[in-house]
């Protein structure tokens, strides 16, 4: 198969669909690897280091869409890239398809088959292409929050871990999900002082078997929370109600009974946010203050460290990737029910419910569409 992967053209986007690793294993395939000169540069990939894999460098993203039988993105297709895509075309990327009902039409007017990284899933009930950003992004949680909370970027000058003799921050986080887990080990590794409030128990009971001594934990009810933010130097927002916006769970009027100073890092900003008064914040200003506390919320988090989110990334769609490419999306997507999830369009139909029902369009079985 011949795949190809273009430079990401979106504001601010750095990560690339496939590393020179991906394409050294594609090639050890059998398959022929196009990348569109560039493409790696903003996660530190040179066009060197692909043609040391045995990838092919093309001068334009125009002939990397002309050329291949598969793209593997990252983003979402822009409008300019979506008229590029043909019918018969496979495209493996992020799509989030649901709100978005201008890049769906393009897409089922292009004739391409599309598999959206984000609905493929896994034996435990989990999103596999998701995870890595969750990860990335709870990670970073504490790193951002922990430069918020020096002085001069407005936050109340406490150190995460203090020092001999002086106490360490107070780190909530809400909700011990990927983003949480991740951000928790991270607050308690820089030293802070960490409580995690989740309303699962199971959720809970799993964090405590595993990390009882790093940092505790607590069921999410509204009066424990009051009671931790009164305390806290950092709270981290990491809730996640699936196909939901999430809950407002701080509101400004607890900012009254808060440390002033104290930092917001609102990770769930992407599905709107879980304090009242979060906003979508960018990289390049991505901090405000409201009534004394401030705040961190940047929508596209793994972006701040693109190389990290594209190895990370490209880790989990290798395998994924190499199915497609061996056996044809149609025999993968046959053998591996979770794969055939992430089929979302195929040859002008739509072969997602979620998105069929957000968007009010007909839905093919995936499962009819692969016989
Ligand atoms: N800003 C970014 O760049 C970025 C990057 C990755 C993920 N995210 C977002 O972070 C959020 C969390 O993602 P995740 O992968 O950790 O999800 P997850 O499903 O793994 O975890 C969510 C957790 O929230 C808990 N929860 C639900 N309601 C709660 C409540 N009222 N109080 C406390 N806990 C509650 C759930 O029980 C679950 O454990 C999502 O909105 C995701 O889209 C944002």
């Amino acid at each position: 198969m011949k795949i190809g992967c273009p430079k990401e053209i979106k504001p601010q986007e750095f990560r690339v669909g496939m590393t020179p690793n991906a394409a050294q294993e594609a090639v050890a395939h059998g398959h022929e690897v196009v990348i569109e000169t560039n493409a790696g540069h903003g996660s530190g990939f040179e066009d060197a280091d692909y043609i040391a894999a045995g990838a092919k460098i093309l001068d334009t993203a125009e002939e990397v869409f002309a050329t291949a039988d598969m793209i593997v993105k990252v983003k979402e297709p822009q409008a300019v890239e979506r008229k590029m895509l043909r019918e018969g075309q496979l495209l493996f990327t992020y799509l989030h398809l649901a709100p978005d009902p201008e890049q769906t039409k393009d897409l089922l007017e292009s004739g391409c088959t599309a598999i959206a990284y984000e609905t493929v899933t896994d034996d435990r009930g989990g999103l596999p292409l998701l995870a890595p950003m969750s990860e990335v992004a709870g990670r970073l949680a504490p790193q951002v929050g922990a430069w918020t909370l020096q002085k001069a970027n407005g936050g109340r000058g406490v150190l995460m871990g203090g020092v001999p003799g002086v106490g360490p921050a107070r780190v909530v986080v809400i909700g011990g999900g990927v983003v949480g887990t991740h951000a928790a080990k991270i607050a308690a590794g820089m030293g802070a002082e960490v409580t995690v409030l989740d309303r699962s128990l199971p959720r809970l009971r799993y964090l405590d078997d595993v990390y009882g001594n790093q940092f505790r934990t607590g069921y999410s009810s509204a009066g424990l929370l009051e009671e931790h933010l009164s305390a806290a130097d950092m709270i981290i927002g990491a809730v996640l109600i699936p196909g939901a916006e999430a809950p407002k769970l701080v509101r400004r009027d607890h900012f009254a009974g808060m440390k002033p100073g104290a930092v917001l890092v609102d990770v769930a900003i992407d599905q709107g946010g879980c304090f009242e008064t979060s906003k979508a914040t960018t990289h390049a200003d991505p901090i405000y203050e409201v009534d004394g506390i401030m705040h961190y919320c940047v929508a596209n988090m793994p972006g701040a460290v693109a190389r990290t989110s594209t190895i990370a990334l490209g880790n989990a769609t290798m395998p994924f990737l190499l199915a497609l490419a061996d056996k044809g999306w149609k025999q993968a997507c046959a053998d591996d029910p979770h794969l055939l999830n992430g089929l979302n369009v195929h040859a002008g139909q739509l072969t997602y419910f979620a998105v069929g029902k957000a968007l009010g369009i007909d839905v093919v079985s995936p499962n009819l569409v692969i016989k």
